[in-house]
């Protein structure tokens, strides 16, 4: 069966609800930058889908760049040694940054994150998060902007994935465990 929602549990959050949620973060951003403009960075692949949307709903002038990192450590668990695959075209000096990212999991890739863009220079830094999992925090990180706090589950879609696939589903939801034979719980 080549049909992804098959291996669905359930929809944990539908389409509507998220893009709702986006429209109001970006009201939010909108008020808070008044007047300025941002650089939205954006932690690839799974924050392609908040990004994207994010954009389109925000009325502030916006130029967008992405990092693309990656956790070294034994396993697929995020060790929080993180290794830069893809940096910043731009120099942030100065700049008022948003880092823009999908899910905060254990913390850990954000934690460093935030630390080495901080190490830059910018003029203001913060985070946007569609997802947070708070029963999953290693590390506690500053988020200025969250979309929902959700229960500590396997889950995939707008932009999430499980071994790279389900990111196109446009709602969030989680795996069947037949899928991954897990316990439910996510590993980064
Ligand atoms: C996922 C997710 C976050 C990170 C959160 O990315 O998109 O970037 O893990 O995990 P943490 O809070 O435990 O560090 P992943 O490393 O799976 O790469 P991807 O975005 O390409 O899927
Ligand atoms: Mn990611
Ligand atoms: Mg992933």
């Amino acid at each position: 069966e080549a049909d992804m929602r098959a291996d669905l549990e359930k929809v944990l959050i539908p389409e509507e609800e998220l893009q709702a949620k986006i429209r109001e973060l970006a009201a939010e951003i909108d008020r808070d930058y008044e007047g300025r403009e941002l650089l939205l960075v954006g932690v690839l692949k799974g924050a392609v889908m908040v990004m994207a949307d994010l954009a389109r709903a925000l009325h502030t002038p916006i130029s967008m760049d992405w990092m693309a990192v990656s956790s070294y450590g034994s396993g697929t668990k995020s060790s929080g040694v993180v290794r830069i695959l893809k940096d910043l075209d731009a120099d942030i000096m100065g700049r008022d940054v948003l880092i823009v990212e999908d899910i905060v999991d254990s913390g850990l890739t954000l934690s460093w994150l935030r630390s080495n863009l901080e190490s830059r220079g910018p003029a203001s830094l913060e985070v946007c998060t569609l997802l947070r999992k708070p029963d999953a925090a290693k590390i506690e990180v500053g988020v200025r902007y969250i979309g929902f706090d959700i229960p500590n589950e396997f889950v995939i879609g707008y932009g999430l994935d499980y071994s790279e696939r389900y990111r196109n589903l446009p709602f969030v939801g989680t795996l069947a465990p037949h899928v991954y034979g897990g316990s439910g719980e996510q590993e980064a």
